[in-house]
């Protein structure tokens, strides 16, 4: 054989590891309006820069006549390549393989790639299309998971892990994006459940469709499982691809600074005429935020989702930001488990990766009924208030509107060291509204009072006196628990300005193995 046959051989090789399961797969994966796992990746990453590990791979099962049936690289492509110039790492699981199912060599080629990304601090994302355990290998697949589960927790708060779901993903195989730090899912072409549709008739008697148990629209709005649910893969990989500009590779560095023409000076008029007269008139926190960051530019975290709290990245003359907002249109902004959950976990991830976050508080107070102190608000609000708590970044808040009671505490108070908290002169911070606070205060002298019209009159009354003594900014400026209060068409240059102030802050916790947040 002369080198030149021996690199052909090789070049052959190449060409059929790359058709993994063969054409008649890949054109049904197509026909689904789902790419290949080695299409993600092209796509995904910058052009030409894919460099692929374990091409050669197959697996090792000689069970169910396995051994006849091999395909190079098993059923999962690996390897790195940048994303705008930025190191990263990638698998993504070949469905045209075995269902893309995971054998023990489909573990140890993530591992792999999940191995070297801690070595050198840049974040892995993986493409999952898979039916679960290589059913032929037995519990050497679930060893697989659990090699590559472990591996997900160690790299977790250390390099960002994202997780696009573009296929099945079921059984233990979930717990995988599960451990991650951001869930996509496709709509109509993926799904992730712990127990397919025929489990469940069997346990518990129902009848419900693979979309209905753990479809996209599911994940991303009842559940809170998936971060992002797009229309389909091209969406998708493009989004994956902004929501790494926001992030740094690993939790030493800075994240990306992106230099804007945003003026940092813009003032925003109609800032000053977005609260409504009426207290109770709600208005779109997500017109404060497009108005404030740089080019009106706020890629949006689970959207759908407990949208009384709005969550995502943007940026402030070019600094990456996480905000964190209490959204008056739904829900009247009020804190409730889900929000709560949601914030605090948001948060959290911004703490781990150096990401400074903003905070817009206009919340009324947490939810009251049994329905929520039955399913633990206590618990799961102690989540945001521990996660705010926490936090050492660089946090700005901006108080819009009301700022009530415990909520007030929770949302990025001073008390929670904030660093630099401004109010608009509309702002209400107090224990309570005016309407409970007369009841709780007067309810004797307005029981004495039998005639109606009286009543009412005593009642708006001191009402009318309550908000004027403490729903507003001052009292809180008063105290030094706000350092400022200003007008809201400056919000920007104020927000950017405190920002440029806090971007040497040097703050440590105290040392421990790990905390006991309420979990
Ligand atoms: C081996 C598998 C496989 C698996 C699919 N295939 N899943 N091979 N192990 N888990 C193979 C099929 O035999 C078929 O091979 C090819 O992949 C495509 O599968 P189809 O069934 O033809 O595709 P489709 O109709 O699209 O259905 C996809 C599917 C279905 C819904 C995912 O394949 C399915 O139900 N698979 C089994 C899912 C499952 O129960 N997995 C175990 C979950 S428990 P050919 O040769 O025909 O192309 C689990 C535990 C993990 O994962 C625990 C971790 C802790």
């Amino acid at each position: 054989m002369t080198m030149q046959d021996k690199v052909n051989e090789l070049l052959e090789l190449r060409v059929k590891a790359r058709l993994g399961g063969g054409e008649k797969r890949i054109a049904k994966q197509h026909e689904q309006g789902k790419y290949t796992a080695r299409e993600r990746i092209l796509q995904f990453l910058d052009e030409g820069s894919f460099e692929e590990f374990d091409m050669f791979v197959t697996h090792r099962c000689t069970n169910f006549g396995m051994e006849n049936e091999k395909h190079l690289s098993d059923g999962v492509v690996t390897g790195y390549g940048t994303v705008v110039g930025r190191l990263v790492y990638v698998f993504s699981q070949d469905f045209t393989v075995f269902g893309g199912s995971l054998s023990e060599t489909v573990a140890a080629k993530i591992c792999k790639v999940m191995d070297q990304a801690m070595k050198m601090g840049a974040p892995v994302i993986g493409f999952n299309d898979s039916g679960g355990a290589r059913i032929q290998e037995g519990v050497n697949s679930l060893s697989g998971y659990g090699e590559i589960f472990q591996r997900n927790i160690l790299a977790s708060g250390v390099i960002p892990q994202i997780s696009a779901i573009f296929g099945p993903c079921a059984g233990g195989a979930v717990y995988s994006p599960a451990l991650t730090d951001f869930i996509m899912m496709t709509k109509n072409t993926s799904y992730m459940f712990v127990t397919g549709p025929k489990v469940v008739k069997t346990v518990t008697n129902e009848d419900v469709t693979v979309e209905d148990l753990g479809g996209a629209s599911i994940h991303s709005t009842k559940s809170g499982v998936a971060h992002f649910a797009v229309n389909n893969e091209d969406e998708g990989i493009e989004m994956l691809r902004k929501l790494l500009s926001y992030l740094p590779s690993n939790n030493m560095e800075e994240p990306p600074y992106i230099p804007t023409n945003d003026p940092i000076n813009r003032l925003e008029d109609s800032l000053n005429q977005i609260i409504p007269d009426n207290p109770n008139k709600p208005y779109d926190i997500k017109e404060v935020i497009s108005s404030i960051v740089d080019n009106g530019d706020f890629l949006e975290i689970q959207p759908n989702y407990a949208s009384n709290i709005i969550i995502g990245f943007a940026r402030f003359n070019g600094m990456s930001v996480g905000i964190v907002a209490n959204q008056p249109k739904y829900l009247a902004g009020v804190l409730d488990i889900n929000a709560s959950r949601k914030g605090a976990r948001f948060v959290r991830f911004c703490d781990a990766f150096n990401i400074p976050i903003v905070t817009l508080v206009d919340v009324p107070g947490f939810l009251p009924g049994t329905g929520q102190e039955y399913g633990g608000i206590i618990l799961h609000g102690a989540k945001l208030l521990y996660a705010f708590g926490e936090a050492t970044v660089p946090k700005v808040t901006v108080i819009l509107r009301k700022d009530y009671g415990g909520a007030y505490i929770v949302m990025s108070s001073k008390h929670l060291r904030a660093d630099i908290n401004y109010a608009w002169p509309t702002a209400e911070i107090a224990v309570m509204g005016e309407k409970g606070a007369v009841e709780v205060l007067m309810g004797r002298e307005i029981k004495g009072i039998e005639n109606p019209e009286e009543k009412a009159a005593f009642i708006a009354e001191k009402e009318a006196e309550y908000r004027d003594a403490f729903a507003n900014p001052f009292v809180a400026a008063k105290y030094g628990y706000i350092d400022d209060i200003i007008e809201p068409r400056n919000t920007r240059f104020r927000v950017i300005r405190a920002l440029e102030s806090l971007k040497n802050k040097r703050l440590e916790n105290p040392a421990k193995k790990h905390d006991n947040l309420p979990l």
